[in-house]
């Protein structure tokens, strides 16, 4: 099986990883794929966000699958594009995708299915949004645009004035673009977050091993959110008896939802969940795997990455059963120092070997941004690493990815040091 992998991140260079040790596999493609993958896959310089570039790519290649990663080529129909065109797939179509895409879709799909979620209205007028704040008068205030962001279009307002000036950017100001000419404004709600990403083949659903993501960009969750500064699987807070609570309010209604509405979704389904004192709830849904928990819950997958995948797209997953390592994967992002703001790029990494490994493997080094300058690898983005450790439980994963980390360098490189901490004292 020939697969070319669609993106350039830790993520990716994980999906690689794991499609390198499948029984299964020929050759792997990636486009853009970063420095770190291209030690494990032949890399092409299109662009995630190209779909007629990648379509073309595909033509040239004639792989067996495509494997679409992000977010935004499936949000805009790179998956479609590519069915038209004869390719197998693995990712959900837009219809589907659009459960990342929309919140306004998603929050409206959980209402009509009874899933349980935060409750919300939707505006695109500021004047009447701002009216349902005051009156509502409760904060913390969640203020949400409706599309795609980064990852940074929540906004949690402390009071009043932060959730007006939250309200002006995204619907006067155009912060966000299209993604903020709608907003969705939510009720806060509290307790531990989980992670479960679940394979589905739209009828259904296997979920895979839990995670924890640590968003804020510095220990204790201060600083500014990030795109994830480290994970840690399984999620110790997510037990036998919630996770049969979440298959059977959340996923496998959600699945059922889309199903009914004629948008199978096909992939793997990101669902962020919380663990209020009423129940589990969904955050919020996303269209592929998580970075960096794809990082974490990868390492942990027993079957044949490649048999999950045809099972999926021949809508046969019923019929395969998924199996998973007991043990425990912690990955520690290093990332550039000023990074989620402005950071340099184009530093040295010391410590690496040729394959931008440790030589002694005691992790693995997932490489999110970086570049080769002949045998140099280079910063090229904020996440540079993702330094990941398995072992038999998580305090001794957590021990040797940071012992992993100490042996890696680069001018003002900036990582958290409390990565797994709560997972562990709770
Ligand atoms: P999202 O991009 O929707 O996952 O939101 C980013 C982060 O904001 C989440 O991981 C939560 O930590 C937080 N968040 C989002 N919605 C809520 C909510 N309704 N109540 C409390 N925290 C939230
Ligand atoms: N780590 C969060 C995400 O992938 O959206």
């Amino acid at each position: 099986m020939d697969i070319l992998v669609v993106g350039g991140g830790g993520r990716e260079h994980a999906v690689i990883k794991a499609l390198s040790q499948s029984s299964k596999i020929g050759k792997i493609y990636c486009a853009p794929g970063n420095g770190g993958i291209s030690k494990y896959a032949e890399c092409f310089p299109v662009k995630a966000t190209d779909i007629d570039g990648m379509v073309e790519l595909a033509e040239k290649l004639k792989p067996d699958y495509v494997f679409v990663t992000p977010d935004d080529p499936l949000v805009m129909g790179m998956v479609d594009k590519l069915n038209e065109k004869g390719f197998r797939t693995f990712g959900p179509r837009a219809n589907a995708a659009i459960l990342e895409g929309s919140k306004v879709f998603s929050k409206s799909l959980m209402k009509k299915y009874g899933i349980p979620t935060a409750g919300y209205e939707t505006f695109t007028d500021a004047e009447k949004a701002i009216a349902y704040i005051k009156a509502q008068n409760s904060y913390p205030a969640v203020i949400k645009c409706d599309g795609l962001a980064l990852g940074k279009g929540v906004i949690i307002a402390q009071n009043e004035q932060e959730a007006i000036d939250a309200v002006n950017s995204m619907l006067i100001g155009g912060k966000f673009g299209k993604s903020g000419s709608e907003i969705v404004i939510e009720e806060f709600m509290t307790g531990p977050e989980v992670t479960v990403l679940a394979f589905t083949d739209g009828k259904t659903v296997k979920p895979m091993v839990s995670s924890m993501d640590h968003k804020r960009a510095y220990d204790d969750d201060k600083g500014l959110n990030t795109g994830g500064m480290g994970t840690i699987a399984p999620n110790p807070l997510y037990t036998k008896e919630k996770a049969d609570e979440c298959m059977e309010k959340i996923f496998k209604p959600t699945i059922a939802a889309m199903q009914k509405e004629g948008r199978p979704f096909k992939g793997c389904l990101y669902f962020g969940l919380m663990l209020t004192p009423n129940g589990a709830k969904v955050v919020e849904y996303n269209c592929r795997f998580g970075d960096p928990e794809a990082q974490v819950v990868l390492p942990l997958l027993k079957t044949d990455l490649v048999d999950i995948i045809e099972a999926i797209y021949e809508e046969k997953l019923d019929k395969l059963d998924i199996e998973w390592y007991n043990g425990a994967c912690a990955c520690v992002i290093m990332a550039s120092g000023g990074y989620p703001e402005k950071y340099p790029t184009g530093l040295e990494i010391k410590g690496l070997d040729e394959k931008g490994q440790l030589a002694d493997e005691k992790a693995f080094v997932y490489h999110a941004g970086t570049k080769l300058d002949g045998e140099k690898f280079l910063t090229a983005g904020g996440r540079v690493l993702g330094v990941t450790a398995t072992a038999d439980d998580l305090q001794k994963a957590l021990d040797k990815a940071y012992d992993a980390v100490s042996e890696i360098s680069f001018e003002n490189a900036h990582f958290r040091r409390d990565i797994g901490k709560r997972a562990l004292s709770e």
